[in-house]
């Protein structure tokens, strides 16, 4: 596509410098004053006249062309009208032309960004609160991809601590191998739930989880077997999920990783004198920077989460010589995050600049939407089926001769959760309804699915006529609805890089609510399918070109789009 910013930078005859007058102009918000917009304010003190006097000066030194059609003055702006003909054969073309491939990019090449993400713990189930880490590191992976990153998706596991020795002590008192494999962490919880309540009067149980975890740390036999144990039935478990969620990871090196590899790190800062005594521990006092030190060893000799974290960021660097390494973690560890790259930056590792914590905010459910019979935790995994068995009767009842219904209510039910977790700016602290994101009329995945669906039925339905040689008529799509909807498509690109930048695909999640919104009214406004068949295969490919946009942009969310719905 012509690069029309560019385009009219160069017409501006402005005492700016070129990058900076490219970043003043914008798109117009309203198709009335034009397609784009440079605001004359910056230049007032510079030009010495009034910015509504500039704009007028300007605009009666600009050379109009074939592209460029129109300028105006207008209170201080500069407003310029393109070809929109062209514009919106250059925007269907283009789409048409890549397909799939649409938005791609390679700013990336030959850089790799490392993405930790998801990071659950062993023995704990997957409730609730790894949706968002899950989703947006998922999303944030595909983007990086698209944009031709080599990527490497980390799920650093929660694999060590005490509690794995309590774990041991309570699978040995209560616990059989048959009954949790049957039933999997859900029994994995209750005993250890079990020993929680049992510690209290008898406090030689915690002596024995102390020593079954010096075990572990040990590489006793006995003892890394029922770990390992504990690791693949989580992980099972796990893996499950993310198959239904389209989530991938290349590593699965968690905190245990790290066990050896934490003592030449640990030298390196004492080498270098960042670490201090401080009642038996040592810890990097951080009192410069307002906060409060960062606890590297206990006092009985045991590492901590930072300890682990410093030595896998050192090792990752080593290992994927990242460009970036991203940390997708609630806000709630914020402080953790902000500890560790302080000390990896005053240790003068360069790279420290390149770590990023990826915060988001908390899920909470509405009350009553679902009951917490095991425990306080809900599960990602009743989530998920509840929203697929909801899918299936909306399904059912809209469209009952629909074939494989069941795999159709599979990615939508998948599509709504994940879509949840995506569509508002990540920070925010959110509620999942499922009424409201099973809506095919709201804002949702299931909208965009079935806006997708709608379009690959108006290409069905053209059928061979479609491919008769007969040119479009270019003038059917000579109206507003259609110029709306093409610099809604047109900006999708723009839209990719910012979202990976800026760590927010909810920057995708939104544009594409527009262009199915925009879509929606171009197709009550505009018969599609039609006995003009000029006319028709004009408007098929603004239906084609939307219909690839809206596939795209889902899977980078991680979210299929039914052929059919
Ligand atoms: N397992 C941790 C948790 O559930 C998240 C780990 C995040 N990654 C990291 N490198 N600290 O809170």
């Amino acid at each position: 596509m012509l690069d029309y910013k560019k385009i009219i930078a160069n017409k501006i005859n402005a005492p700016l410098e070129k990058a900076e007058l490219l970043s003043l102009i914008t798109e117009t918000a309203d198709d009335a004053f034009g397609d784009y917009a440079f605001p004359c304010f910056r230049l007032a003190k510079e030009m010495r006249m009034s910015p509504v006097a500039i704009a007028e000066k300007l605009a009666s030194e600009i050379q109009l062309d074939n592209i460029i059609v129109k300028v105006q003055a207008v209170n201080g702006y500069l407003n310029f009208f393109v070809n929109r003909q062209g514009f919106i054969s250059d925007v269907l073309t283009d789409v048409i032309k890549a397909g799939k491939k649409y938005g791609n990019d390679k700013v990336g090449k030959g850089k790799t960004v490392c993405i930790d993400y998801s990071s659950v713990n062993i023995c704990k189930s997957f409730h609730i609160g790894h949706l968002s880490t899950t989703a947006i590191g998922s999303s944030l992976y595909k983007l990086y991809t698209a944009l031709g990153y080599k990527v490497i998706g980390i799920n650093h596991l929660g694999d060590y601590g005490t509690q794995f020795g309590k774990m041991i002590v309570a699978f040995k008192l209560w616990g059989d191998k048959a009954t949790v494999e049957k039933l999997g962490v859900a029994e994995l919880q209750r005993i250890y739930v079990k020993f929680h309540q049992e510690e209290v009067d008898h406090p030689e149980l915690t002596e024995q989880a102390r020593e079954w975890f010096v075990k572990i740390e040990k590489g006793d036999q006995e003892a890394q077997e029922l770990f390992e144990f504990f690791k693949r039935i989580t992980l099972a478990e796990v893996m499950n999920i993310y198959k239904r969620l389209n989530v991938r990871f290349d590593s699965f090196n968690g905190e245990s990783f790290f066990n050896d590899k934490m003592e030449a790190p640990l030298q390196m800062l004492r080498d270098k004198g960042l670490i201090t005594e401080s009642q038996g521990a040592q810890v990097v006092d951080l009192a410069d920077y307002n906060m409060p030190p960062c606890l590297l060893v206990k006092s009985d000799g045991s590492s901590l989460y930072a300890t682990r974290d410093i030595a896998a960021a050192i090792w990752r660097k080593q290992e994927y010589n990242f460009d970036k390494c991203l940390y997708v973690v609630a806000y709630q560890q914020n402080l953790h995050f902000k500890q560790f790259f302080k000390v990896l930056e005053l240790a003068g590792l360069t790279w420290a600049k390149d770590l990023v914590h990826v915060a988001f905010g908390m899920v909470s459910l509405e009350d009553g939407s679902m009951s917490t019979r095991k425990g306080n935790v809900v599960l990602l995994k009743d989530v998920i089926d509840k929203a697929v068995a909801k899918a299936l009767d909306i399904i059912t009842e809209k469209n009952p001769n629909l074939n494989n219904k069941k795999k159709v209510a599979e990615q939508v039910g998948v599509g709504a959760v994940l879509f949840s977790a995506l569509e508002n700016s990540k920070i925010k602290d959110i509620t999942f309804t499922f009424d409201r994101v099973l809506n095919f009329d709201g804002e949702t995945a299931p909208y965009l699915q079935y806006t997708t669906a709608r379009c690959n039925s108006l290409l069905e339905k053209a059928g061979a006529s479609r491919h008769a040689k007969i040119a479009p008529d270019i003038n059917a799509l000579d109206n507003p609805e259609t110029l709306r909807l093409c610099k809604l498509l047109g900006a999708f690109p723009q839209a990719v890089k910012d979202a990976a930048f800026k760590y927010e695909p909810s920057i995708i999640s939104a544009l594409l609510i527009d262009i199915a919104q925009a879509f929606n009214r171009f197709y009550i406004e505009h018969r599609v399918i039609s006995d003009n068949i000029a006319e028709q295969n004009a408007r098929l490919q603004v239906v084609e070109a939307t219909g690839t946009v809206l596939k795209k942009g889902l899977a980078l969310l991680g979210i299929d789009a039914p052929d059919k719905m």
